[in-house]
């Protein structure tokens, strides 16, 4: 047997289905095959790395690692938390999720990093001085997605902030790289304390850089240290001189990348300005107050309207996710829809925490893909709907987004809501959005408040149309 080339021929295939996996995540028809697929595509690679420990010498002695063992236990460990926390993590937690694996990631392309840097013997510079990048870059991610997690999970609320803040951090970073220097210039032989400091100041440096940062910026953040990760599993792949890392690698790399840059454009933010610029943690101090007030109608007097309609547009986010209401949803849909209403659903590109998080939900109620329109596709129609319900949306259809300089939010593109002839907002209560910011759509002249639990108010709703029988 050659035990190279099955490695080789393992990884190819491994790196082909990452990618193809990959494209067909970028479709929400495909996206859950895409899932199954890069799944195997890791499976074979993590099969194919037990192939390096075979003697195929000596049939007496067919195992060459004395870590074998613990390979298999870290496995069976690995395997079974991931099997149990992924089974029963709910949909509003799953950002969290992706922060903790994201950062298991980072520690283990740092992890590597340290066996390699501490053991070194041949490398050559170059791999040298990605050993210590990706070192330092996994450390950073490790810490930094730990942070993130806490932070959305409601762990840490505060945000660390004083002045010199950024200084501290400068400085933080030049000392890693002037260790990262100086090991590459050693040619990777210096003390073990040396290398202690390096990853300690990393794992520091992690979590300096996201303490400052506010909770509404996080999912942000963990999509940039992704990258981060990515790039420190591509780099430790060329130490090892592993494909099938360097491409995943690579692969997670240019995805995370991409995606950064995506959601801070939706934002109408730069990535800098997610990083430095606290926001989402101040408040809403410099806002001024609100004109009008808010007011309320009952949840069927609204489904009722709203039958009536010729059009109606709903906008979805976070709450209605919280309140798990999107089977409830597309039944009120479907009540709609066999009474003649034309219904659309308006999708921003950053509503909910994570991206897609909307379409997943929607999808997974069975909702079809050809009434869900992305937020350029569909914001010119919004002045031609008769309603348009907003169900557990806050930032994203905050017009002062468009009109208000002093507003946090300024610039950022929304959904044109409250361009309807009539517009309900389903929510708890006064509650502000994830940024703290106070909504001016809940004071306008032409908004109705549906106060109460988005699930509740659907079965309400679907209550009252019911009650009114068939027919237009
Ligand atoms: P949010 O601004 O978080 O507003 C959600 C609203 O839902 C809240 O006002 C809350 O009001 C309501 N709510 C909560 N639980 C509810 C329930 N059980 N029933 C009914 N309503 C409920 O949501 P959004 O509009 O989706 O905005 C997303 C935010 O995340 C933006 O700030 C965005 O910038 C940020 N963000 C998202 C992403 C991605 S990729 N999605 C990335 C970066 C940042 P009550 O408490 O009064 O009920």
């Amino acid at each position: 047997m050659n035990a190279a080339l099955l490695i080789d021929a393992s990884y190819f295939i491994a790196a082909f289905l990452f990618i193809y996996g990959l494209k067909r995540m970028s479709s929400p028809l495909t996206a859950r095959s895409g899932i199954v697929v890069a799944g195997a595509g890791m499976v074979l690679a993590v099969l194919a790395s037990f192939l390096y420990t075979l003697d195929v010498n000596d049939a007496a002695k067919p195992f060459l690692s004395t870590n074998l063992t613990l390979a298999i236990i870290a496995l069976a460990l690995g395997l079974g938390w991931a099997w149990r926390s992924g089974k029963k993590v709910a949909m509003t937690e799953m950002p969290q999720m992706v922060a903790l694996y994201n950062g298991m990631g980072g520690g283990a392309a740092a992890a590597i990093a340290a066996i390699e840097l501490i053991g070194y013997k041949t490398h050559s510079s170059v791999s040298l001085t990605l050993a210590v990048l990706g070192g330092v870059i996994g450390a950073v991610s490790l810490s930094g997605s730990l942070i993130a997690w806490a932070k959305l999970d409601g762990r840490i609320n505060k945000t660390l902030r004083f002045s010199g803040l950024q200084a501290v951090n400068g400085s933080l970073l030049l000392l890693l790289l002037a260790i990262g220097a100086y090991i590459v210039w050693h040619g990777g032989v210096v003390a073990i304390p040396v290398f202690a400091l390096f990853f300690v100041l990393a794992l520091v440096y992690g979590v300096m850089m996201t303490m400052p940062i506010g909770g509404a910026d996080m999912p942000v953040v963990i999509s940039l240290y992704n990258a981060f990760t990515g790039l420190a599993v591509g780099f430790e792949g060329y130490v090892l001189n592993n494909p099938a890392l360097m491409i995943a690698g690579m692969v997670v790399g240019s995805a995370g990348s991409l995606l950064t840059l995506l959601m801070a454009k939706a934002m109408n933010r730069s990535v800098a300005n997610v990083l430095f610029s606290n926001f989402g943690a101040a408040g809403d101090e410099e806002q001024g107050e609100m004109e009008g007030s808010q007011k309320p109608v009952d949840a069927g007097d609204a489904g009722i309207n709203m039958r009536y309609a010729t059009k109606v547009i709903i906008a979805p986010g976070y709450g209605l996710a919280v309140a798990q209401a999107q089977h409830k949803l597309y039944e009120l849909v479907k009540l709609l829809q066999d009474a003649d209403v034309e219904v659309k659903f308006a999708i921003h590109p950053v509503a909910g925490r994570m991206p897609g998080h909307m379409n997943v939900l929607l999808a997974e109620a069975g909702v079809p893909y050809d009434i869900i329109y992305d937020m350029e596709d569909i914001n010119n129609e919004f002045k031609e709907a008769d309603v348009a319900i907003v169900i557990g949306a806050n930032d994203t259809v905050n017009p002062a987004a468009r009109s208000n300089k002093s507003s946090p939010i300024y610039g950022m593109p929304i959904l044109n809501v409250d361009q309807a002839k009539q517009v309900y907002v389903v929510k708890r209560g006064q509650g502000k959005g994830y940024s703290g910011v106070e909504n001016a759509l809940f004071y306008a002249d032409n908004t109705q408040m549906v106060y109460g639990d988005a699930q509740k108010v659907m079965v309400s709703m679907i209550q009252a149309i019911k009650s009114l029988g068939g027919g237009h």
